[in-house]
């Protein structure tokens, strides 16, 4: 296997890369770049389910849209189960634990609405039962099209398989609530091709995901970012000089760092429905790095490209580290080269006291950034915790630059909307 630079050579563009010397300039802790601490007496959007990667309603220019003065986000959900005896303990307490991590295997889409931008109303299910080809309703995103409400959902379609697929539907609203009608055609778009992007046959912890379509500021195209891996049998990646980068003298053993081969996609769409796509070369690769750079999305922000991505403690190589949280990476046209925002590229951070507290932040356009809580402890030695399942307090964030700073806090779940669409 060749290294990046070498693998990706005649394409169009160079993917960047995000180097094991960027990760090691990773500080954890860092108060401009960490999420203050969520408190465990958190309250909880809704008993009966527990919500997760949450993706507000916009247009194609990234701006979150309410219809009608209702904001809509869509998340994914699974029910929770306190008393099935699948999920009891030996004592015949309700294991949340388990039933949370066993969530994405019954991972599906739904929708709420909201009149002030938080405290969302249950809407429901996007899609009827069989409606979706998979097991799995993975993220995506909600493309608000035209006043008449049309909605075209991209999402994941997984197990078996993960294709990028899309579902067209309606938004309708009444003085009291919204609904989705429609949804009911999955379309597939495409599948991870084993050139660029690592195939299931590849590596049987393949990631391909999390499509966010969008259209660029500066050519008018319509494109979609993805979460992939860089393709290749498991295993046969190499970590170079250009993938290891300007390392201080005793930072050379990469370990087996080969096994992380992260990426984010980007393809275009031929036709201006986005019905038709043509796969190209990684924007951005970790190889050596991580292994997961998860739902990709982009702020365009003083004419540059902010491309910021999800990432994970567990997914780092041997030899570098950072906390669960939202990366970013800035350039000054879409094809890059993109540069690790604050230097690291670590943007928002769990703080290390609180290592699980939210994940799958979303960074809006308004500099608001969105996330789900996932655990927080409730002793001192952080071996009791309370499972999350819903929303997190929102953050603030100032992007000046190649640097970020946290500069507020804001309600649990607060995704106010940034434009208001009066439907016809
Ligand atoms: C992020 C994520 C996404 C995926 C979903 C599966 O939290 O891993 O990449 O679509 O969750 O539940």
């Amino acid at each position: 296997m060749k290294t990046t630079t070498e693998k990706f050579g005649a394409t169009p563009h160079q993917p960047s890369l995000w180097t094991r010397a960027d990760a090691l300039k990773v500080r954890a802790d860092d108060p401009t770049t960490t999420q203050p601490l969520v408190s465990a007496d958190f309250p909880v959007l809704n008993n009966d389910v527990f919500i997760w990667d949450t993706m507000p309603l916009r247009d194609l220019d990234g701006n979150v849209t309410s219809v009608d003065g209702w904001s809509v986000i869509f998340t994914l959900t699974a029910d929770r189960h306190p008393n099935d005896p699948q999920y009891l303990d030996e004592d015949g307490n309700y294991d949340i634990l388990r039933d949370w991590n066993d969530r994405h295997g019954r991972a599906k889409m739904y929708y709420w609405f909201s009149r002030t931008g938080k405290n969302w109303e249950f809407g429901g299910r996007v899609m009827a039962e069989g409606v979706s080809p998979t097991a799995r309703e993975w993220a995506g995103t909600p493309i608000l099209l035209n006043d008449r409400g049309e909605v075209d959902l991209y999402y994941t379609a997984v197990t078996p398989g993960a294709t990028i697929v899309k579902v067209r539907g309606r938004v309708v609203t009444t003085e009291h609530g919204v609904s989705m009608v429609g949804f009911e055609k999955v379309k597939p778009l495409f599948e991870a091709d084993g050139n660029m992007y690592q195939t299931e046959a590849q590596n049987a912890f393949w990631g391909f995901r999390d499509p966010w379509p969008f259209r660029d500021p500066n050519d008018g195209k319509l494109y979609m970012l993805f979460e992939g891996n860089v393709a290749g049998e498991r295993g046969s990646h190499t970590v170079g000089e250009a993938e290891i980068g300007d390392v201080p003298p005793g930072y050379e053993d990469v370990g087996n760092s080969r096994f992380q081969t992260a990426c984010v996609g980007i393809a275009v769409a031929r036709d201006a429905d986005g019905d038709d796509w043509e796969m190209l070369p990684p924007l951005l690769t970790a190889v050596g790095v991580n292994d997961q750079t998860e739902r990709p999305h982009f702020v365009f922000q003083d004419g540059k490209y902010y491309l910021f991505t999800i990432s994970h403690t567990f997914t780092y190589a041997d030899g570098v580290t950072g906390p669960d949280g939202v990366y970013g990476f800035v350039a000054d046209s879409l094809f890059g080269p993109y540069v690790p925002l604050n230097g690291s590229g670590l943007v928002l951070g769990n703080p290390s006291s609180q290592p699980f507290q939210t994940y799958s932040h979303y960074v809006m356009p308004n500099g608001l950034v969105t996330s789900f809580i996932d655990s927080v402890p409730t002793d001192e030695t952080g071996t009791q915790i309370r499972v999350g399942g819903t929303e997190a307090p929102t953050v603030g964030m100032k992007i000046k630059g190649q640097q970020t700073f946290v500069v507020a806090e804001y309600d649990y779940g607060y995704i106010p909307p940034m434009l208001d669409v009066t439907l016809k």
